[in-house]
């Protein structure tokens, strides 16, 4: 399995070669259904795709938002998760919405990401430029918005929880972002494997054992507070 290690709830690291989350604990049950031993590769995330892609690791799971320019690269199995981007800020930021994003000098995003993309977009289609940094990954991003480097930082809702309640005068906006999937990503020439994997996959979602991974790391009360205490839509 190919990851990122650094975007927990979905997956972390104890920098000991020990993984937990969402995607460590789902994936290892679908090997344990497919007769497998689960081996987690922590890498960029910006290399998740790439590597997968090349055979070096036959899964991709990642807290991975589907899209039609990645399904080029990677098939997909179908979606076990939602996510949506949203936007931290220092509890004292002028930045009081996501409308402005566009005073920020400097916005922090994860290299590679679907927040990335949406934000080093031009102006035109809605994003600002060069104004998104991209690191490797969010708690480097994070680190950047601490220091000051960066007047927000862009990335999916759920890490973005886990880094507030990780670093203190930090709070979080919504943004008008659309609804994200996430999928396991698999090598285009092993359709056996996908198929394996997705069979496994639909068995634990069926059975609810997705389900309990999901609520056992996400407190879907303090989710729909933190979700209607915003105006934006
Ligand atoms: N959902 C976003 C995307 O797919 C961000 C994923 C970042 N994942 C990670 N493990 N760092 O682009």
């Amino acid at each position: 399995m190919a990851t990122n290690a650094a975007f927990p709830p979905y997956e972390s690291t104890d920098g000991n070669g020990n993984y937990s989350g969402i995607d460590v604990e789902i994936a290892t049950k679908i090997a344990e259904k497919l007769g497998l031993k689960l081996v987690v590769d922590d890498m960029d995330f910006s290399s998740v795709i790439t590597s997968v892609q090349g055979g070096k690791e036959d899964i991709a799971m990642a807290g991975l938002t589907v899209t039609d320019e990645r399904k080029k690269n990677v098939d997909f199995t179908d979606s076990y998760a939602t996510g949506v981007q949203s936007i931290i800020v220092k509890e004292d930021s002028d930045i009081k919405s996501a409308d402005d994003l566009s005073k920020a000098s400097a916005i922090g995003c994860q290299e590679g990401t679907t927040g990335y993309i949406y934000c080093s977009a031009s102006e035109d289609d809605g994003g600002y430029g060069d104004k998104a940094i991209g690191y490797a990954n969010g708690a480097q991003a994070v680190q950047a918005l601490m220091q000051g480097k960066v007047d927000a930082v862009v990335i999916d809702n759920n890490p973005a929880k886990e880094y507030v309640k990780a670093n203190e005068g930090l709070k979080i906006l919504d943004t008008p972002y659309v609804q994200e999937d996430y999928a396991i990503g698999v090598n285009k020439k092993n359709p056996g494997l996908r198929d394996a994997v997705n069979k496994a996959l639909n068995e634990l979602i069926s059975d609810g054992t997705v389900q309990q991974i999901l609520d056992k790391y996400i407190n879907t009360d303090a989710d729909s507070e933190a979700v209607s205490s915003s105006s934006a839509q």
